[in-house]
């Protein structure tokens, strides 16, 4: 049972509940995207909603998409949300826990860090981590079995990402103390601990704890890295940022060094490791599809199947577009959220969205709106080829292509695209090419590995788990491997 609720006449349209404070927030927690669809219909594109206790605003669409990511810093603001709970996990002074002009510089450092010649001495070491991943691990031991693929694409991004951005010393320690560490740090990043990050549970002193032991890890290791010298030829993003200063001439000190590099590995590994799992369960749904990539890549590099390089990547236009269709229907972040600073009017319509209220972008919404993807459920990575059946309908204005410098280097000006899986605007992830380079990297290497399938053979899916911050794939999600040779 749902009615309007009009307070203020230029306030959006309140979706009805029935208790205060909890409002709807169990409805919205249990199945964002459905929440989103279902009210969406009833009241178009802009709604408000009660979100433990605050009301909080969507707007979806490409032009929802654009007010809110595209928001003005002085209407906006990111780090009064997240800081609560990304400072205990990541550390002082980085990120939400300084002004914005300090994480655009930030993100600068981290962007170029990331050049052609780093990512052509990634792809090496990916490729090597996941060879001796399957290699040695006991669930793949033989020609087939029945893995649960989240826990196993777990392991695999954190080997792969932390070897590549924190070089191979740092990569080492995951084998002994870093794993056990970053499950600790992991459990401050729920939910839950948007209202409990303060409290004095054993969670959360287990998070600190964590917080502060990989830190020294790190500081050390860069004190050690530092008395070598520059013999370590590694192009890791440890070496960057500890050799980067601020525009007003202060050396980024090794404390934030080593902040930056949790959080750059956090923000990487729960996007990126979620991405995966579904990839194979996708593949696995669609063995088709794993078939027609395995010849893909002999086509495009020879039957011999040579070590995998940067460029080839460029060569294997459907195993990027199974990375990006993947994004399409299952992007991780399905809720993005801004404070509102001054009362902001939404283009186009008579609503003023005032300073007690959230924004909430979601663009998972016009991801899966047939409006610009036709057949919207269905995963086709083929959809991304030229002429394709099920080509997205967008039509990019010249305004997309306009680019703008919040000061880490040009991005789009324009957010009013149906499909935003990395964000827009100024808070933007930096890591969208890392993450491609990643998981296309992963995908090539089991492609020439294995073939997989479901459990039962059939093609059902597995559902999706809103439970903790980013989605992910409901769990246990099993798949059936099968050696190739
Ligand atoms: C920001 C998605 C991988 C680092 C973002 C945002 C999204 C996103 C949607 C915008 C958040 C907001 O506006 O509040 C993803 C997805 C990934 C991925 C889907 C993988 C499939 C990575 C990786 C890294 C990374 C691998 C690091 C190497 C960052 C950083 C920000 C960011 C530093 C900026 C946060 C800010 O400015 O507030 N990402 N990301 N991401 N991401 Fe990613």
């Amino acid at each position: 049972a749902s009615q309007i609720v009009f307070k203020n006449p230029n306030e959006p349209p309140l979706v009805f509940h029935w208790l205060p404070i909890i409002g709807s927030t169990i409805t919205y927690g249990m199945d964002p995207p459905a929440f989103f669809r279902e009210n969406r219909a009833k009241f178009g594109d802009v709604f408000t909603f009660v979100l433990l206790g605050k009301k909080t605003t969507v707007a979806v669409g490409p032009s929802g998409n654009d007010f809110i990511l595209n928001g003005k810093l002085k209407d906006v603001n990111a780090e009064e949300i997240y800081t609560v709970l990304t400072t205990p996990v990541f550390g002082r002074d980085v990120v939400y826990d300084c002004p914005n002009a300090k994480l655009m510089e930030q993100k600068k450092f981290m962007k170029i860090a990331l050049t052609t010649e780093a990512f052509r001495s990634y792809v090496p070491i990916i490729s090597s981590e996941v060879q001796s991943y399957f290699k040695k691990d006991a669930d793949f031991k033989g020609k087939s079995g029945v893995v649960d693929i989240p826990l196993k694409m777990a392991e695999i991004t954190i080997f792969t990402a932390s070897h590549a951005l924190q070089g191979s010393a740092v990569r080492r320690k995951f084998d002994t103390s870093l794993a056990a560490l970053y499950h600790d740090l992991d459990m401050g990043f729920t939910p839950i601990n948007f209202m409990l990050h303060w409290a004095p549970l054993p969670w959360n002193r287990k998070r600190d704890h964590a917080q502060r032991t990989v830190a020294k890890i790190y500081m050390d290791t860069i004190k050690e890295r530092r008395a070598e010298g520059d013999s370590n030829k590694e192009l890791d993003m440890m070496k960057h940022l500890m050799n980067s200063s601020y525009k007003d001439g202060t050396p980024v000190p090794d404390h934030e060094v080593a902040h930056m590099l949790i959080a750059l590995l956090m923000a990487g590994q729960h996007s990126s490791s979620s991405t995966g799992s579904w990839i194979m369960l996708r593949l696995a749904q669609n063995p088709h599809i794993l078939e027609e990539l395995y010849e893909e890549q002999v086509k495009a590099l020879g039957a011999d199947l040579p070590p995998l390089a940067y460029e080839d990547l460029a060569k294997l236009p459907l195993n990027q577009a199974v990375v990006k269709e993947t994004l399409r229907l299952h992007a991780p972040i399905h809720s993005i959220m801004r404070a509102v600073k001054q009362p902001m009017a939404v283009p186009g319509t008579k609503y003023v969205i005032p300073t007690s209220h959230t924004l909430l972008s979601a663009p998972g919404v016009s991801a899966t709106d047939p409006l610009y993807f036709p057949n919207p459920d269905m995963w086709d990575p083929h959809r991304w080829e030229p002429n394709a059946v099920n080509a997205p309908t967008i039509v990019q204005s010249s305004a997309d292509e306009e680019k703008i410098d919040y000061g880490y280097g040009l991005v789009s000006k324009g957010a009013a695209s149906p499909y935003l899986p990395f964000g827009a605007g100024r808070h933007r992830c930096i890591g969208e090419h890392f993450a491609n380079v990643q998981l296309q990297t992963i995908v090539a290497e089991v492609v020439r590995l294995f073939k997989v399938s479901n459990v039962d053979g059939g093609n059902t899916l597995i559902g999706t788990d809103y439970a903790s911050l980013f989605s992910r794939p409901l769990e246990p999600a099993k798949i059936r491997w099968e050696r190739r040779d």
